[in-house]
């Protein structure tokens, strides 16, 4: 199986994304069965495992997902990299010192949760607009000097603050929303970290579950910390008017012996060769699934065809839910 490079770091060409074992798409499953799927996954060949410290129950507490993701993978440490986020809050800086202190603050947090001496890949989770993206990129600068991080990255951020940061400390990757219905990072974005050497990591790479054909207008979502309630894209008449997206993948899915998960995923690994995505599922044979599309090899002929079928639909709604509904999902720690 081929390598992907997030900046100089290795990783599988897929990666786990982990943060529903802990939050986001309902009841979690038992902490057994978790570990169990993590440990599943790096034996099938998983590398890249993605988690962050606010990754709890109705994100109350820190390090839900940590604790277990370390659990599971404390024997494997040095084969894998772990990356995980933080926050910083506006206060912070001066209660602790310097910015400096309060992210490594935080990193120690999170290295003790996963059970480790260093993190492979530390990501500022969201911009905090009162703290400069320059002085958090110094800190990550200081922190790779002491070799407690092996490279560091910015989640859902637009070119220009990308570029600010890349030119203090040199950026490993960028984890943004990426999906073949949410596409926006194709315009600047992930040229600018192709030129760069940067990675791109896509965070809900199957559109939290539409891009896998299995939801359906009928598909009831949980009263507990689940973010699909909110999401436009799953309300029921967008799901409803984006099914010949689903359709077009399930076409291809047929003839390539895949799934739709697969071919979405297989899409874009085929399109951009520094793109590492994470899909994430609570489900021991679904992430097996999803880490399958990297067998799925689509010619420059199907891609083609598929680029094609799916640029004549259009596409309805957006992941990210209305600020108008309550607290945005995507600023509100995701
Ligand atoms: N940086 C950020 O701000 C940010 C934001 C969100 C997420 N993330 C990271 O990105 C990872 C992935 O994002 P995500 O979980 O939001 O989105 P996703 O991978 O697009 O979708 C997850 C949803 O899709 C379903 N699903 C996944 N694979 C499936 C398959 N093969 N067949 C049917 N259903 C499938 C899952 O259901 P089941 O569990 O029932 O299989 C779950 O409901 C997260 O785990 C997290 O690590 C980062």
């Amino acid at each position: 199986m081929p390598h992907r490079k997030l900046g100089t770091i290795e990783v599988s060409p897929i990666g786990m994304g982990c943060m529903g074992l802990s939050h986001g798409y309902g009841q979690i499953p038992e902490e057994n069965y978790s570990i169990e799927a993590i440990r599943q996954a790096y034996d099938f060949g998983c590398t890249f495992f993605d988690t962050a410290e606010v990754y709890s129950p109705n994100l109350e507490g820190l390090g839900h997902n940590e604790l277990i993701v370390g659990k599971a993978l404390q024997e494997v440490r040095h084969k894998v990299v772990l990356a995980t986020k933080l926050h910083i809050g506006t206060a912070e800086p001066a209660q602790d010192g310097s910015l400096y202190a309060s992210v490594k603050r935080h990193l120690l947090a999170s290295m003790q949760r996963l059970k480790t001496d260093y993190v492979d890949l530390y990501y500022l989770h969201r911009i905090n607009p009162a703290i400069p993206v320059e002085e958090v990129a110094e800190a990550m600068g200081r922190l790779l000097g002491e070799g407690l991080i092996r490279g560091w990255g910015l989640s859902q951020v637009t070119t220009d603050t990308i570029d600010r940061a890349h030119k203090v400390t040199a950026l490993s990757a960028v984890q943004n929303i990426y999906s073949l219905v949410e596409r926006g990072v194709e315009e600047d974005v992930i040229p600018y970290c192709l030129q760069h050497h940067i990675g791109l990591v896509p965070f809900s790479p199957i559109a939290s579950g539409l891009l896998s054909g299995k939801l359906t207008v009928e598909t009831k979502f949980e009263d507990y910390d689940d973010v699909r309630k909110f999401v436009p894209q799953l309300k029921a008449e967008n799901l409803q008017a984006n099914l010949p997206i689903v359709e077009v993948l399930g076409e291809f899915a047929l003839r390539k012996g895949a799934t739709c998960a697969q071919i979405s995923l297989a899409w874009m690994l085929k399109k951009y060769p520094n793109v590492v995505p994470i899909p994430g599922s609570k489900n021991k044979e679904r992430i097996l699934e999803n880490l399958g599309a990297w067998n799925v090899e689509l010619s420059d002929e199907e891609f083609a065809r598929l680029e094609e079928a799916l640029g004549r639909c259009k596409i309805h709604g957006q992941r990210g839910y209305d600020e108008a509904e309550g607290r945005s999902f995507l600023q509100h720690k995701s």
